[in-house]
């Protein structure tokens, strides 16, 4: 875990009211604690109520937090990181083309990695083969992670598959419900997609000069409300559940995980049992599918994955072909 640096006085206070749990915390115990006068800890609250926080005050006992902003909140993210043990610079944006865009020039700009882009909606969000992800301001999330890694480039499948794992396991501790893992990079939830990666790299001669983990999650977007070519094959977490979630709570829940698979990625300690995890969540591993690759139309049966995140499928000839690449079709049990 990392100690997290000193944050600015909004976090402070959100982290304090957090940690407490409920109970009052006093304008005094506030104030020392941020190194300043009562009336600055009152100053900073009043912003934060201008944006959508509310704070009940206990009479000579202080204050508790009684109202929190369901949209993503930036300082609250960061407050909730912090009682987890991390810190990473988050920025929120309020829209923007694409947040795998957006990492892409802030490293590019010489921005300290890692930190995270974050968005309510995008205008160009981008999914893998292409395709358009549907970025609408629906309390879904938009997030891309940008790290430096210094890795030879063969592992990035590893890295997609690696992250997809974890982020089964995140979903799974944090609302109930375990989503499957559709390879290469897909999340499901009964065989509608619930979240997509997209990892991009840039590349110097031999290694990844910089990496953006994107991630689209579909969080909290209400049943009915997806346009007719994703009705019946989107799905959210909160559509599953029959529950919202605390997106700030999530994202930052998210945020920690991330940094920790991250680390583990780089130490090489995740290689053990990789494969196996992987199995675990599989939705395709003993089924009926077809692999196509560009022209070239493969079908067979999915037996999982090997060590270096190639797809194995074997064939009707009984032959076993390994995929590094392509777009994966479910096909209905014979
Ligand atoms: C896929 O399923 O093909 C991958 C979808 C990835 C979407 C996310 S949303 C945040 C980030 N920004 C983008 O433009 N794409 C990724």
């Amino acid at each position: 875990m990392k100690t997290p640096a000193r944050a600015s006085p909004e976090v402070l206070i959100l982290e304090a009211l957090l940690a407490a749990g409920g109970s009052p915390v006093s304008g005094v115990a506030l104030a020392r604690q941020l190194g300043v006068s009562r009336v600055a800890v009152w100053q900073q609250m009043e912003k934060l109520r201008a944006q959508g926080f509310a704070f009940s005050a206990v009479r000579a006992r202080g204050y508790r937090l009684a109202k929190l902003p369901a949209a993503p909140h930036p300082a609250l993210i960061a407050a909730h990181l912090r009682g987890l043990g991390h810190a990473c610079p988050v920025t929120l944006l309020e829209e923007t083309d694409s947040t795998n865009d957006e990492a892409a020039r802030q490293l590019a700009a010489g921005r300290p990695a890692p930190f995270a882009v974050l968005a309510r909606r995008q205008t160009n969000g981008r999914g893998r083969l292409g395709r358009a992800w549907h970025s609408a301001d629906n309390g879904n999330l938009y997030a891309s992670f940008a790290f430096r890694p210094r890795l030879a480039p063969a592992r990035m499948q590893t890295f997609t598959l690696w992250m997809g794992v974890n982020l089964c396991e995140l979903v799974a501790n944090f609302c109930g419900a375990t989503p499957g893992l559709k390879w290469p990079n897909d999340l499901l939830f009964a065989g509608r997609k619930a979240g997509g990666m997209l990892t991009e790299a840039r590349m110097d001669a031999d290694q990844i000069r910089d990496l953006v983990f994107g991630l689209g999650l579909n969080v909290n977007s209400p049943a009915g409300g997806w346009p007719p070519e994703l009705a019946g094959r989107a799905i959210s977490l909160a559509e599953h559940t029959g529950a919202p979630l605390d997106l700030n709570r999530f994202a930052a829940a998210l945020l920690g995980r991330v940094l920790l698979a991250y680390d583990r990625f780089l130490d090489g300690t995740f290689t053990t049992g990789f494969a196996e995890l992987w199995h675990r969540y599989d939705v395709l591993r003993g089924r009926p599918v077809t692999v196509l690759q560009g022209a070239h139309r493969v079908a067979g049966v999915a037996l999982g994955i090997d060590d270096e995140g190639a797809l194995i499928l074997r064939t009707a000839n009984g032959r076993t072909e390994r995929f590094r690449a392509g777009e994966v079709t479910l096909e209905k049990n014979p």
